[in-house]
Parts: C-alpha cells; structure tokens; sequence
C-alpha cells in the first residue's frame, strides 16, 4: 500500500475541471469543493448572470474560475465552451455533467417539443461532453474522472409529471455504466452520484416554488429518514471524492445521496 496523506489524496492542483450548469444550485456545490481542492474550473452554464457572479464569488475567495456562457445540448456552443476552457487552463481532467431540467408536466399534457427538450438538456448534452473530453483526455494520456448526477429517480419515481425527467436519469445511468466499461482501458473513470431532494434555486429553494413543487417537497420531507433535505454541499463533498484519488478503484458506479429516502 503507497502511503499518501489524505491533503495529497484529495489535492486536485493543476487539474482543471469543467462543470455543466455550475452557476448556481448543485452545480455550483460541486465546483465549490474541486476549486477548494485546487482545481481550475469552468462553469459552463445557460443563465450568465448568476454564471458571472458565481465566477467573481469564487475568485474572491482566491479560486481559478471562469465563466462560460453555453446551452449544453447544442453542440456548437459545447465545442466553443470546451475549446475556451482548453485555452484558458491548458488542460481538462475532470467533467461534470450536472445540468439539467426537471418541469413537472404529466406525459398527457407533454407536448413532443417539451418531451425533446428534456431528453437533449438532460441527456443528450452528457453524450457530447462525454465523447468530446474523452478524446482529449485520451489524447492527454494521464486518464480523468467524469460524473454524471443523476437523480434517486434513476432507480424509482419520486413524483407523477416526472416521467420523461425519469427516462433521462435512468438513461443517464445507464449511459455511465456502459462508458465506464469503454474508458476504463483509457484511465478514464465514469461514475454517477443520485441526489435525493436538496435545496436548489430550481427546487424553489423554499421561497418562489410553485404550489405543486411545494406540496409535493413537504410530503417528500416527511419519507426522508434523516428529516431534512440535503445542501449543495451534500453533493460537492461526494463530487470531491468522485473527482480525487480517494475513489481511485471505482467506474461505473452510482453513489446515493438522498438522506435515507429510497429506504422509506
Ligand atoms: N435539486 C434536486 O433535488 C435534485 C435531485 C436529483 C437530481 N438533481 C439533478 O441535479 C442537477 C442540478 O439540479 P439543480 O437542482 O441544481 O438545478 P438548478 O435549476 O438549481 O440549477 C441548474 C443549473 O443548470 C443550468 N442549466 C439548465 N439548463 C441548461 C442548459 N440547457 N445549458 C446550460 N445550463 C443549463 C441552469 O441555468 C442552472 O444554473 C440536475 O441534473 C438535476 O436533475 C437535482
């Protein structure tokens, strides 16, 4: 066993990573940790005004961010935002694919544009990451880490008017399984994390939910064994561990993060 100390283990200097929808919400906690772990990292993210703040928020603190303005399911946009990233740290290391959408509409009142929509921003934007930073990590030849956030709806449905959300994280997982299996000869690890219901800006937050998100959190809270609903930095520190050495033997696997709820 090499003995390396836990600050080497967790120490992610002179690696970059990219994390989608990292303006605000769990995007935002994990690129708080790789940054704190010593990470560049590019925000890649829709809204530029929260992106922005985010950006300056985080370099005030002494981290190496950058913003990026991009939807993550056109593909053009995705290679500016790469070739950006690439530009600005040299390198890319880690991704994450975090963006995502979750409108609660029951599938008899889904229309094809909005069934498209949720399929291109939640799933198809992870296969264009995915096959674009692959090629260059491989090109880099040091291996790298990707993860996925699903959602416990990647196992079981928490809410009707969530079914084609559900066909993305269940998709989405198994799109890591299967890309784990073909960039583990590479060094490349693809690993998923499942958050339960945590407070975000697209949760509502507490503050502007709609009255069915609303009704639909408060009985949710009341299933979940440890009583409360997890923070973004529930997911950061899980984030953390995914992208550093201390998963070191770990692809194709989906970590559950969800205070206990799948149990209830
Ligand atoms: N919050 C939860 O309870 C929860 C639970 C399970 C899974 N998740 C998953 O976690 C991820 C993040 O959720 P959140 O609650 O933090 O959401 P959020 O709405 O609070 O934040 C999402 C971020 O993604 C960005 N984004 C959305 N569409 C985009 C696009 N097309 N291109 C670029 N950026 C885009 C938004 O601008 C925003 O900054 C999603 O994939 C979601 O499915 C969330």
């Amino acid at each position: 066993m090499e003995n390396i100390s836990i600050q080497k283990i967790m120490d992610l200097k002179g690696k970059t990573a990219f994390v989608t929808g990292g303006a605000m919400g769990i995007g935002k906690g994990i690129a708080y940790r790789l940054a704190e772990a010593g990470a560049n990292v590019l925000l890649i993210d829709l809204n530029e005004e929260i992106g922005k703040n985010t950006e300056a928020e985080m370099n005030e603190k002494g981290f190496n961010v950058s913003f990026f303005k991009a939807d993550v399911s056109e593909e053009e946009q995705v290679i500016n935002a790469i070739n950006f990233g690439i530009e600005k740290f040299g390198n890319v290391n880690i991704l994450v694919n975090n963006a995502g959408i979750y409108p609660l509409i029951p599938i008899l009142k889904m229309d094809t544009k909005e069934f498209e929509k949720i399929i291109n921003v939640n799933l198809k934007s992870a296969f264009i990451f995915t096959k674009i930073i692959s090629e260059i990590m491989i090109k880099q030849g040091n291996g790298g880490k990707i993860i996925n956030i699903t959602s416990i709806d990647a196992l079981h449905p928490s809410a009707v008017g969530l079914a084609v959300y559900d066909t993305t994280k269940h998709g989405l997982w198994g799109f890591t399984k299967n890309t784990a299996l073909e960039l583990a000869p590479h060094g490349i690890s693809v690993n998923a994390i499942a958050p339960g219901s945590i407070s975000t800006p697209g949760t509502g937050d507490g503050t502007k939910m709609s009255p069915e998100m609303k009704e639909i959190s408060e009985k949710f809270i009341q299933k979940i064994p440890m009583k409360r609903k997890g923070d973004i930095d529930d997911i950061g520190k899980v984030a953390l561990f995914l992208a550093s050495d201390l998963s070191s033997y770990m692809t194709g696997a989906q970590i559950v993060v969800d205070g206990g709820v799948l149990l209830s």
